[in-house]
């Protein structure tokens, strides 16, 4: 008698466990599992390696910078002061003699090509001076020196209105899984000037447009205090001007925007910067498609843009 009590018991509990497993854990029973193959070799010519020798002598100046978190998955900070003007006028400097058409790839790198359709910009890849070595470091040190994380060249991006702009596009090309687990796992990207500094804009007007937009990203807050740093949907912007004008890539953010708990445009303000996560950190080597952006047009005057990619283990 009681070990059919015990038997009903158990015939019970399967009965409702397999279903509620199916409901609750379907993703991981089919995610595919990624099948990691050792580090490729560094080149050493893209990457922006330590050097013990040259970092002991580095002075920084101490981290001045305040993080806002965005979002949660995928991981999207934002941060106020991440370059001081000092630093900012260092990376003008430094680019404008260096400045080449920027080019894009459709295989991680293996082809390049310009098409100035997709991307209209001028790019710089910065040596590496000591305020520059300062700022990879602070990179470094905001993703908690973490292993198997290199720290990518120094870009920095030059945009002129009216056509400059990069439409939308994913930092990562392949994902985890195509690559054995290696890949560009995270994406700094700070806003360093709008024409203060560098005055290659035509009659140095104020910079408009070129904010960043994320259509499919998820907006948690509907705080006005994040009005300083990205659109909101009661005017143009903070930057002024009428934003969407002709531009394509513009008109489906303002599209997406409408959705208030979906999408987001973040204005260039000078020295502040936003950082996110590209890949999912669930073992199978999969990219987060919220990532996907575009550097909106500039539709007046300058905008200076520092890339800080970090390459290395995807999850
Ligand atoms: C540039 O990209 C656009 C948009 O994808 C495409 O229509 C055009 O054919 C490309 N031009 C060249 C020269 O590849
Ligand atoms: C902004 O420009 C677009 C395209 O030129 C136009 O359709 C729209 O009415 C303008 N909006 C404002 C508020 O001026
Ligand atoms: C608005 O965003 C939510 C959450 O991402 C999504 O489920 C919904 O389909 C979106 N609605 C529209 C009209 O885009």
């Amino acid at each position: 008698m009681f070990g059919y009590a015990v038997l009903v018991c158990l015939a019970a509990v399967l009965f409702w466990l397999d279903p509620i497993l199916k409901a609750v854990a379907p993703s991981l029973q089919e995610a595919p599992v990624l099948r990691k193959t050792p580090r490729p070799a560094i080149n050493e010519a893209l990457l922006a390696l330590e050097d013990p020798v040259a970092d002991e002598d580095l002075v920084c100046p101490d981290d001045a910078y305040t993080v806002h978190i965005f979002n949660k998955a995928p991981l999207v900070l934002y941060v106020e002061n991440f370059l001081s003007l000092t630093e900012r006028r260092h990376l003008v400097e430094i680019s404008t003699p260096i400045y080449e058409a920027a080019t894009i790839t459709h295989d991680g790198g293996g082809s390049v090509e310009r098409n100035a359709t997709i991307r209209d910009s001028e790019v710089a890849v910065v040596p590496r001076t000591d305020i520059v070595r300062c700022i990879e470091a602070r990179a470094r040190r905001l993703q908690g020196w973490r292993d198997d994380l290199w720290i990518e060249r120094l870009r920095v991006q030059r945009y002129h209105s009216p056509s400059g702009h990069y439409s939308y596009h994913y930092d990562w090309s392949r994902s985890g899984a195509a690559t054995g687990g290696w890949g560009r796992v995270s994406s700094l990207m700070v806003f360093v000037d709008d024409g203060e500094v560098d005055k290659s804009g035509s009659e140095n007007v104020p910079l408009k447009g070129g904010g960043t937009a994320f259509p499919r990203l998820p907006r948690r807050s509907s705080d006005a205090r994040w009005c300083k740093f990205i659109r909101c949907s009661d005017g143009n912007g903070g930057n002024g001007g009428n934003e969407s004008g002709a531009d394509p890539d513009d008109l489906q953010a303002s599209a997406s925007a409408s959705n208030s708990s979906t999408g987001v445009v973040f204005q260039p303000v000078v020295g502040n910067a936003v950082f996110w996560e590209n890949f999912r950190p669930d073992g199978t080597g999969r990219a987060y498609e919220e990532t996907w952006h575009a550097g909106l047009r500039v539709l007046q005057g300058v905008k200076v843009g520092l890339n800080i990619w970090s390459w290395g283990r995807v999850d």
